[in-house]
């Protein structure tokens, strides 16, 4: 009996502390959120908790933070998270709050109606040094010359070390430095049906980390270029073209000038190879007789008359 009343007695007390939590417009104790964590990937890092749930209710959660510049400098205070203010999901983008490489600490309260829970911090401080870095995905491609390469873009502290060779001709491998991702960069000029293997990892200078290899990517070269037999034989049809043109317009002319203004071949007599002066002279008064003479030495022309003066 006595150990009856004392369990009944034990049970409305725990009832009393119970009952406060249960009953959400009276809430005085609200539970903290527990099992705080960063999961943090290529410099995005997220914080997350285990949900506070309340039966029919509503929990918000708020979240601060504190850097190496607070502990030291400002009484350890904190400072609200730029987007996480009275959110309702149990996870917070905290990317934007660490901008520099030191340790972080972080903090969630539950918030319902006017009352809180008490803070929760981290296990262990955050710094972003420890951000998984994953290889980096890359696109390869040619335009059938230029080898191309193409990273996601991962935003600015993001470099990527590429690695690229001539496969199957022991050929040294080429180191090159792409400063961004989203946008392609040319590699090299490929050599005509030769295959080259490109591999890259990403490089994050202010955490002084670099992720792992990825796959490596290989990619054909067009073979004996069309575009290279192409470019030769146009080129090659321009000269022909550079050269024949003027060759044309001279046999052109030729055939114009015998055809309209026959060259009238002189005999040895009137060949003027004296002073210009002399031939001037010459010119002016020889003019008669020089046609007369040239009209007789057709042949045609002679026979033609001889045949009309027998008639
Ligand atoms: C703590 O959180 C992690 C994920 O953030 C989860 O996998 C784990 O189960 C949680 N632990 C507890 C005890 O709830
Ligand atoms: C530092 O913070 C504590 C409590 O967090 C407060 O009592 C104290 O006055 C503060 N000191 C200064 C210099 O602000
Ligand atoms: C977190 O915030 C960063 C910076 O604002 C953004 O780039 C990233 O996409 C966000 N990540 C998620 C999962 O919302
Ligand atoms: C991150 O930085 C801290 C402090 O500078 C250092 O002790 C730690 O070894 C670094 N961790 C990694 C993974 O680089």
């Amino acid at each position: 009996m006595v150990l009856n009343e004392a369990s009944a007695h034990l049970v409305t007390g725990l009832l009393c502390t119970l009952i406060p939590i249960l009953l959400a417009d009276e809430v005085v104790i609200l539970p903290a959120p527990q099992n705080l964590s960063i999961h943090s990937v290529n410099m995005k890092h997220i914080l997350t908790w285990n949900p506070v749930i309340v039966p029919g209710e509503a929990v918000n959660y708020s979240v601060q933070y504190q850097g190496e510049y607070e502990r030291t400098f400002a009484n350890f205070s904190w400072i609200f998270s730029s987007w996480c203010s009275s959110i309702s999901t149990p996870a917070c983008n905290v990317t934007d709050d660490i901008t520099t490489t030191v340790a972080y600490n972080f903090q969630v309260k539950a918030t319902l109606g006017n009352h809180s829970s008490a803070w929760s911090t981290l296990k262990e401080f955050f710094n972003r040094n420890s951000t998984i870095l994953t290889s980096p995905k890359m696109n390869i491609s040619t335009d059938g010359y230029n080898l191309i390469v193409e990273f996601e873009d991962l935003g600015p502290y993001f470099e990527f070390n590429v690695t690229y060779w001539k496969k199957r001709f022991n050929s040294q491998q080429e180191i090159k430095t792409v400063r961004k991702g989203g946008h392609p960069e040319h590699l090299t000029i490929m050599e005509a049906g030769a295959e080259y293997c490109v591999k890259a990892q990403t490089i994050v200078d202010i955490i002084d980390r670099s992720s792992d290899f990825n796959q490596v990517e290989c990619i054909r070269a067009q073979d004996e270029s069309p575009l290279l037999a192409l470019v030769l034989f146009s080129s090659a049809g321009f000269i022909l073209f550079l050269v024949g043109l003027p060759l044309f317009i001279w046999k052109m002319s030729q055939l114009l000038r015998y055809s309209c203004c026959p060259v009238v071949v002189l005999p040895d007599t009137l060949k003027i190879t004296d002073s210009p002066q002399k031939l001037i002279s010459c010119k002016k008064e020889d003019i008669e007789p020089c046609e007369t003479v040239v009209q007789v030495m057709y042949p045609e022309e002679f026979f033609h008359s001889w045949i009309q003066d027998t008639l």
